[in-house]
């Protein structure tokens, strides 16, 4: 019988302010879960600017906790803990939720848990799905892309990540440089659905490369050329042209991920799993083609697919909450030193990926 533990999340790494609590024992309960985006305050930027958003996150933070306790319908006395994202991310963010965390800590006399936010993000499908260690997970979003084997909630095996951008990212910039609102991943899986995947001939990137490292930004640029020339051929897009160049790069994207993946769940599978499982996450675990791509490699292999609801994928206090949980299970507890960090790999035995990482603001 697990005794059940209740915990509070605080989540601001990057441009969502969140707080969430969950209770988990033989049940996992996720009792409320509170995110206030910041979209519109950087729309007119183009991207995280990373000042706002602390001082979104600085303002906003207090509201959010006390929205998530009044929804669980609980005082923060009969909390057991609190959990926060310590890293990585945009600095000035991870330090409003740090701090706000550890004086609740303080004041309430509560153990604080400081939590990786990839570690969030890779132990949500034991959340969602209750998956058993050891399982692969592909981590796609718009900072990060990574496939991770996690053996355990400290546990993790890098087995290969992007090189330069992250897919979220290239969509974002694709989306960009067709006209296409931000961000730009939804827009871009709109305008495939009408399009002609095969019309321009994409480059499927390192698939000659051995191993499960990704890069994206050679086909971003594949799409930038392709775009010019068309421009420069007939004075413009139509929208067909749109169509197209969209159903083109996300058929390359999801060629690409799922020949990486079969390499992936080839390695995972030598650690002999009892339930082979791989799951994905992250933003881009919202596009349905490749999540259908992905569904097909595991059933190739007949591994459980797993891919949590949406509101799990993208940055969620949920997910920090329940990762403390699990961290504080194996006895870890950190102390009024918990420092927040803007780089935080989650294998530190894996090499640099060249590049990768660089903006260590998104996962
Ligand atoms: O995980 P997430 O919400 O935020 C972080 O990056 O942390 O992921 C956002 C990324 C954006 O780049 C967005 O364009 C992409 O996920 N995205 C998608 C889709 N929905 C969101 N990419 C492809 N297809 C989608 N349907
Ligand atoms: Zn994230």
């Amino acid at each position: 019988m697990t005794t059940p533990l209740t915990f509070l999340g605080i989540e601001s790494s990057c441009d969502d302010t969140a707080a969430a609590i969950v209770r988990a024992g033989e049940r996992t309960e996720i009792l409320s879960n509170v995110v206030e985006g910041q979209t519109s305050l950087h729309a007119a930027f183009g991207g995280v600017v990373p000042e706002i958003a602390a001082r979104a996150h600085a303002e906003r933070l207090d509201d959010c906790v006390e929205r998530a306790l009044s929804e669980a319908k609980l005082r923060i006395g009969q909390l057991d803990g609190i959990a926060v994202t310590a890293g990585p991310g945009l600095i000035g963010g991870v330090l409003s939720g740090v701090m706000l965390a550890k004086g609740l800590a303080l004041a309430a006399g509560l153990p604080l848990v400081g939590i990786n936010h990839l570690a969030g993000h890779a132990l949500t499908p034991r959340l969602s799905d209750r998956l058993t260690f050891p399982y692969l997970m592909l981590l796609v979003s718009g900072g990060h892309c990574q496939f991770l084997v996690v053996r355990g909630p400290e546990e993790f095996k890098r087995l290969g990540g992007t090189i330069d951008d992250a897919p979220g990212e290239a969509f974002d910039k694709v989306a960009k440089m067709l006209g296409l609102a931000q961000p730009g991943g939804p827009h871009v899986e709109a305008e495939a659905s009408g399009g002609d995947p095969a019309r321009f001939l994409l480059p499927r990137p390192l698939l000659d490369r051995p191993g499960c490292d990704l890069s994206f930004s050679g086909l971003k640029t594949a799409v930038l050329r392709a775009r010019d020339q068309l421009i420069l051929q007939q004075n413009g897009l139509t929208r067909q042209d749109r169509r197209d160049l969209c159903a083109g790069f996300q058929t390359s994207v999801a060629d690409v991920l799922a020949e990486k993946t079969r390499r992936a769940i080839v390695s995972y599978l030598q650690e002999l799993p009892a339930t082979p499982a791989f799951a994905l996450a992250g933003g881009v675990a919202a596009n349905m083609a490749i999540r259908a791509k992905l569904e097909t490699v595991c059933n190739e292999f007949g591994l459980i697919f797993s891919a949590p609801p949406l509101r799990l994928c993208t940055d969620n206090a949920a997910m920090i909450a329940f990762a403390g949980i699990e961290r504080f299970r194996l006895g870890q507890r950190d102390g009024m030193d918990l420092s927040a960090r803007p780089r935080w790999p989650l294998d530190d035995s894996a090499p640099a990926l060249i590049g990768s990482g660089k903006k260590g603001a998104k996962a």
